[in-house]
């Protein structure tokens, strides 16, 4: 059976990289045949948050991001990761067989210590806790952005040696990355990776001044708009070409490249991408404010969610008990 599973953290707002790399193709791959479960990684956000007012509202303002822009939760199971406490289970079983020295390879762990973050055991075992997430559902495909890569093949190798030593009880999951090198890695208003972390991000649902501001942020220089230039080089390009047709971004390209009378200056095309981003985004964010309005519903909605992700989380939890000997 084919089983989609993937998950996002709760810390911090979601931004336009989570959007392209994760939550947009999440929405539109609901209609693919198969299971699909999409989970809200707040056991994961505990390994920065400290505030429990601002986690409980960012796991809300979370699931709501993925209702405005269109989760067909008839088809697809939303849910909290903590609601389904039986990850915690399995995350011990797979912490048994898992060696420090794969944890140690982890490009993601091993960025954090060199920006001069001080690790908890939370955030070096993180990829057993992701681990658990994919297992736990029987998922066969994983859609994520390029930096979780490799976190799918840990899970890979962590399945292998349970499986070599118990027999078959867990699925081995493939990770799904966009082909696209831009939705792979959307790039931040500074022009490294968009992150949360990184001070660099684009919130989904800007809109108005702040979204001006913010796309006043993206570098440009100082040459006039009619000396020819290459778009290549132009980090406006990598915004622009997800918000408009390929045959609009290359009628601009052009226009800059040959230069002169004809050629857009830096702000027109910055006007341009705002005018983009609203007519993608502005219908989503009359629904988020709708959503707002209705927590219960929200709250309902993930209820319902944790419920059939659990059924199947039980299962395999039990699976994985009895191969170990701790039941049976
Ligand atoms: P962040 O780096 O902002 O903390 P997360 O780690 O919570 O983002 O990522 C959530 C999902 O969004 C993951 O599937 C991840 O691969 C994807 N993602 C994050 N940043 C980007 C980006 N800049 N480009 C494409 N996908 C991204
Ligand atoms: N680590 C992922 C991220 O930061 C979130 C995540 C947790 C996840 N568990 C997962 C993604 C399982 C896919 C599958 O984005």
């Amino acid at each position: 059976m084919t089983t989609y599973l993937s998950g996002i953290q709760s810390s911090g707002l979601q931004h336009l990289g989570n959007y392209f790399g994760a939550i947009r193709r999440h929405v539109e791959g609901a209609a693919e045949p198969g299971e699909h479960f999409y989970f809200i990684a707040d056991y994961h956000s505990l390994t920065t948050s400290r505030d429990p007012v601002t986690l409980r509202e960012q796991v809300r303002e979370t699931a709501i991001t993925y209702l405005a822009l269109g989760l067909d939760v008839e088809r697809a199971a939303l849910f909290r990761q903590s609601d389904v406490p039986e990850v915690c289970e399995l995350t011990w079983l797979l912490s048994c067989l898992t060696g420090m020295g794969l944890l140690e390879r982890a490009h993601s762990y091993k960025d954090k210590i060199a920006r001069g973050v001080k690790p908890n055991v939370g955030l070096f075992t993180y990829p057993i806790l992701m681990a658990a997430d994919i297992l736990a559902y029987d998922s066969t495909h994983v859609p994520v952005g390029k930096d979780q890569k490799q976190h799918v093949e840990m899970t890979q190798d962590i399945a292998q040696s349970f499986n070599a030593i118990y027999g078959e009880v867990f699925v081995r999951p493939e990770p799904v990355i966009p082909g696209d090198e831009r939705l792979a890695r959307v790039p931040g208003l500074d022009g490294e990776k968009m992150s949360k972390s990184y001070g660099n991000d684009l919130w989904i649902f800007e809109e108005g001044k702040k979204l001006k501001k913010a796309v006043g942020r993206i570098p440009t220089d100082s040459r006039p708009p009619d000396e020819p230039k290459d778009p290549e080089g132009l980090l406006l390009f990598d915004f622009l070409a997800l918000f408009v047709e390929p045959e609009e971004l290359d009628d601009w390209r052009q226009r800059v490249q040959v230069g002169g009378a004809g050629a857009p200056g830096y702000g027109h095309l910055k006007q341009r991408l705002i005018e983009g981003i609203d007519a993608n985004l502005g219908p989503a964010r009359e629904r988020r404010r709708e959503l707002l309005a209705h927590p219960a519903e929200v709250d309902a909605i993930l209820a319902a969610g944790a419920e059939r992700a659990r059924a199947r989380a039980r299962a395999t939890r039990d699976r994985a008990l009895e191969a170990c000997g701790l039941r049976g």
